[in-house]
C-alpha cells in the first residue's frame, strides 16, 4: 500500500481540474437520464468522484451493463475531490442499493448489497480499516426477465452525531430490503458526497422499461467552458435501459476522461 500512495501521490499532479469538473457534471448527468434521480434520490450534488474497479474487469463506467459474474467480487473505489477547496478528511457511509428499474418507486425499500459505517479519507485515500461492515458487499442477482437493475453506490458524509438505528447498528447483517432514504434520515447522515452505478440483467425483460432521455453532452458547463476534448476515448461498453445507449456517445466521452483520470490516480482503495 505504500507503494500505490507513492504512485498516487504522484500522479495526481496530472489529474486536471476541468476533468474532474467534468466527471461530476457527467455522473449527474448520468443519475438523471437513468431516472436514479429522482426514483431513489431527491437529487445529486456530489463533490466528489468515485469510480468503481472490479478485479478481471476494471474501472466501470457510470451505467455500465455487467454480467453477475463481473460484479461478484468487492470493488475497489477510488475517489476524488471535485475542486481543492473540498476536503475528505471527515468520516464517510458507503452503500449500494438495488434501485431497481427505470421507474421503480420501490414503496417497500430497497436492497442492500453494501452499507459500510467509518469509512476515513486520507487525501485521496480512503479507508476501511476503522469501519463497521453493516452489510458487506454483495454482489448483484436479479431475478431472470425483472430487466436491467441500477446499482447505485453513494458515499455520504457521516457527521459525529450519526447514530445507527437498532435495526442496523450490528456488524454482517445479510442482504435485505430496506427503506433506504429512511436509513439515511433516521441516522442523521449528512452530505451526499459521491455516487456512481452500474446495471445487472438477467436474462431477457418480459415486459417493457420506461425509457430515460439523453445526455445532451454540449450543455454541460464544463464541455462549453473546457477547450480540450476527450474524443477519440470512447471506449464504453454497454449500458442499459436502451436509451442510455442512444446518449452513449455524447455522456461516454465525458466518463472515459473522468474514468481516465480516476485510473490516472492508480490507487486502489481497498473496501
Ligand atoms: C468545488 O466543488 C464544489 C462541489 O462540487 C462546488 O460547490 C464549489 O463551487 C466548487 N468550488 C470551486 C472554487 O470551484
Ligand atoms: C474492508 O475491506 C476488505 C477488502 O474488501 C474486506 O475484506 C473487509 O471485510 C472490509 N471490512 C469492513 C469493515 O468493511
Amino acid at each position: 500500500m505504500i507503494c500505490l500512495t507513492l504512485v498516487a501521490t504522484l500522479a495526481l499532479a496530472h489529474l486536471s481540474v476541468a476533468q474532474v469538473s467534468v466527471g461530476v457534471e457527467a455522473i449527474e448527468a448520468h443519475f438523471q437520464q437513468s431516472a436514479v434521480v429522482p426514483d431513489l434520490l431527491a437529487s445529486f450534488n456530489p463533490s466528489a468522484l468515485i469510480s468503481l474497479n472490479f478485479a478481471g474487469v476494471g474501472d466501470a463506467q457510470p451505467g455500465q451493463l455487467f454480467a453477475k459474474e463481473q460484479v461478484a467480487p468487492t470493488p475497489t473505489v477510488t475517489i476524488a475531490a471535485a475542486n481543492s477547496s473540498v476536503s475528505l478528511t471527515g468520516t464517510y457511509t458507503l452503500a449500494m442499493v438495488d434501485a431497481d428499474v427505470v421507474g421503480s418507486k420501490l414503496t417497500n425499500g430497497q436492497t442492500r448489497h453494501w452499507l459500510v459505517n467509518g469509512v476515513t479519507v486520507s487525501g485521496v485515500t480512503l479507508s476501511n480499516s476503522s469501519a463497521i461492515a453493516i452489510t458487506e458487499y454483495a454482489g448483484p442477482a436479479p431475478a431472470a426477465g425483472s430487466g436491467p437493475h441500477r446499482y447505485v453506490v453513494l458515499v455520504y458524509s457521516q457527521p459525529s452525531t450519526f447514530k445507527a438505528p437498532t435495526a442496523f447498528s450490528q456488524a454482517n447483517m445479510g442482504v435485505s430490503t430496506f427503506d433506504f432514504n429512511a436509513y439515511v434520515t433516521d441516522s442523521g447522515l449528512g452530505a451526499l458526497v459521491a455516487g456512481t452505478y452500474f446495471t445487472v440483467e438477467e436474462g431477457t425483460a418480459t415486459a417493457s422499461i420506461s425509457s430515460t432521455s439523453a445526455v445532451v453532452s454540449s450543455t454541460l458547463l464544463a464541455v462549453t467552458s473546457q477547450t480540450h476534448t476527450d474524443a477519440g476515448a470512447t471506449s464504453s461498453t454497454g449500458t442499459s435501459p436502451s436509451a442510455t445507449e442512444s446518449s452513449k456517445s455524447g455522456a461516454s466521452s465525458l466518463a472515459s476522461g473522468f474514468t481516465a483520470g480516476i485510473a490516472a490516480l492508480a490507487l486502489a482503495v481497498l473496501l
